[in-house]
C-alpha cells in the first residue's frame, strides 16, 4: 500500500512557513491598550492585545485555540500591524493576510477573517479607552 507524505514545506511559500511556525508572539500582557477576542464558528478562538506608544502600535500578541492556519493569520496580521497608527491599522483587511501568506488554503480563508475580527475589536476597544481618557495613551 502507498503512502502519501503531506509535506508542509513543499506546498506552502516561505511567509507563510515562517508565520505559521512563530510561537514568539503567544502571550498575554497584563495592561494591554486594547483587546479583542473572537470565536469562529468553527469553534476557534483568537485573543489579541496590543500595546501602542506615541499614538502607533508598538507590539501585538495574541493567544489561541485554534489551527496553524490561525496562528499564521495572526502572526501576518501583528507583522503587518506593529509600527502603524490606529487609522492604518483599521486599513489591514483579511486580503492583506491572505496576499501575504501566499498559500493560506481557501478552505481556510475564514482563518484570517477570525483574527483579523479579533484584531479590530482590540483596535475598537483603544479607540473607545482613548475617546474617553486620552491620557491613557502610553509615551
Ligand atoms: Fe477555525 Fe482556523 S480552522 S479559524
Amino acid at each position: 500500500m502507498e503512502t502519501k507524505e503531506f509535506d508542509l514545506f513543499q506546498i506552502h511559500s516561505r511567509n507563510y512557513l515562517e508565520m505559521a511556525m512563530r510561537t514568539d508572539r503567544h502571550e498575554a500582557p497584563a495592561n494591554p491598550d486594547g483587546y479583542g477576542k473572537r470565536t469562529g464558528d468553527c469553534g476557534d478562538t483568537v485573543e489579541m492585545f496590543l500595546i501602542f506608544r506615541y499614538g502607533r502600535i508598538q507590539n501585538v500578541s495574541f493567544r489561541l485555540n485554534g489551527c496553524l492556519n490561525t496562528n499564521a493569520c495572526a502572526n501576518t496580521i501583528a507583522q503587518l500591524a506593529e509600527g502603524k497608527s490606529l487609522e492604518e491599522a483599521w486599513k489591514i483587511t483579511p486580503e492583506d493576510v491572505i496576499n501575504y501568506l501566499e498559500t493560506l488554503p481557501k478552505s481556510h480563508y475564514h482563518c484570517a477573517e477570525l483574527a483579523v475580527g479579533a484584531f479590530y475589536l482590540a483596535l475598537a476597544e483603544y479607540s473607545r479607552l482613548n475617546r474617553s481618557a486620552p491620557y491613557r495613551w502610553r509615551k
